[in-house]
């Protein structure tokens, strides 16, 4: 694997960004990575503020490095879009051969795979090496968490640069055997940041309530928030029910609290909530691959 492998990025928006300023951060030479993007204003951002090379027209975005074409190939649009580029870059996908990586929620390797392949029946059993990679928010700010899955056309040198790209927006990052699990992610780690902020949001409401000024009661509960999962992070061997019980003198304050949120069942009710979430990514997957 070379140092800065050549990479195309479909779509300019919010993730795109996140993982051009990683990648540019952490080495990669901005000549050998392009985007593509429908409005010029974007790409003339990206270009000014990176360094990368930028196109409005997606076969053009490919076309820059000539007949090897890029290494790895990351679709960075919305969900809805994947088919139409797909479609549109077919032919070079199966000529340039790169690692395809997908951050498009709900897309499958499957549908992928078929949308390149349709156009051309010689080339409906080609392998194509597919990852889906399911970052979170928090990726913009580099703190992201994020799932990956590889189909089996995936070398082991394409998987560390599918890699090479989720770690430049994650701060935690794991394959798993089963694409199903990417709707689990989906649940936990995608949906996640918005759990966070709506609890945030409560415990805030609570310190307005009890006369604490607004903006010292979001930052006494964001630091919170953060000081918490430091906690669990730094303390790999100590389970995160034991860290809740070290803070939870019996019959004490943290004690008082915890009890009533035991009596309120609100554990059952996150547990069910991430199980909405799975249901739902698992509902507009096949929605979407249907359409
Ligand atoms: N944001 C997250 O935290 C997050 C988390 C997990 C997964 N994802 C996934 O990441 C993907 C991108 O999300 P985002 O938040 O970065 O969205 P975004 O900011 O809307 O970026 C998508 C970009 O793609 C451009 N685009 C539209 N049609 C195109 C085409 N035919 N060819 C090339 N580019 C095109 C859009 O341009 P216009 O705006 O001009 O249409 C837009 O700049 C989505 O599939 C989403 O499911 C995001």
């Amino acid at each position: 694997m070379s140092a800065s492998p050549r990479i195309s990025i479909i779509g300019g928006g919010n993730i795109a960004e996140a993982i051009i300023s990683g990648l540019v951060k952490g080495g990669q030479d901005p000549s050998l990575v392009s985007v593509a993007d429908p409005y010029p204003p974007q790409l003339e951002k990206l270009s000014a503020k990176y360094g990368v090379q930028t196109f409005t027209n997606n076969t053009a975005c490919l076309a820059v490095f000539k007949d090897q074409g890029p290494e790895v190939l990351i679709i960075a649009t919305k969900p809805q879009i994947v088919s139409v580029v797909m479609a549109e870059l077919s032919a070079q996908i199966l000529e340039f051969k790169p690692v395809i990586v997908s951050i498009a929620a709900g897309i499958t390797t499957s549908a992928i795979h078929s949308w390149i392949c349709s156009g051309d029946s010689k080339a409906a059993d080609a392998q194509v090496a597919i990852v889906r990679l399911m970052p979170n928010t928090p990726a913009l700010i580099g703190e992201g968490a994020a799932g990956l899955f590889r189909n089996t056309a995936v070398s082991d040198s394409q998987a560390a640069l599918a890699i090479s790209v989720a770690a430049k927006i994650s701060k935690q990052y794991f394959w798993f055997a089963s694409e199903g699990d990417i709707d689990s992610v989906t649940a936990i780690s995608g949906s996640g940041p918005a759990y966070f902020f709506y609890v945030m949001e409560a415990m805030q409401a609570a310190a307005v309530k009890f006369g604490l000024g607004g903006a010292e009661a979001t930052k006494l509960v964001a630091q919170t928030c953060l000081g918490a999962a430091k906690m669990v992070l730094e303390n790999e061997d100590v389970s995160i029910a034991t860290l809740r019980e070290r803070v939870t003198s019996p019959n004490g304050t943290t004690f008082a609290a915890i009890e009533s949120m035991k009596a309120d069942n609100v554990s059952d009710s996150i547990i069910k909530a991430c199980q909405c979430a799975k249901d739902r990514s698992e509902e507009i997957s096949a929605e979407l691959f249907t359409k």
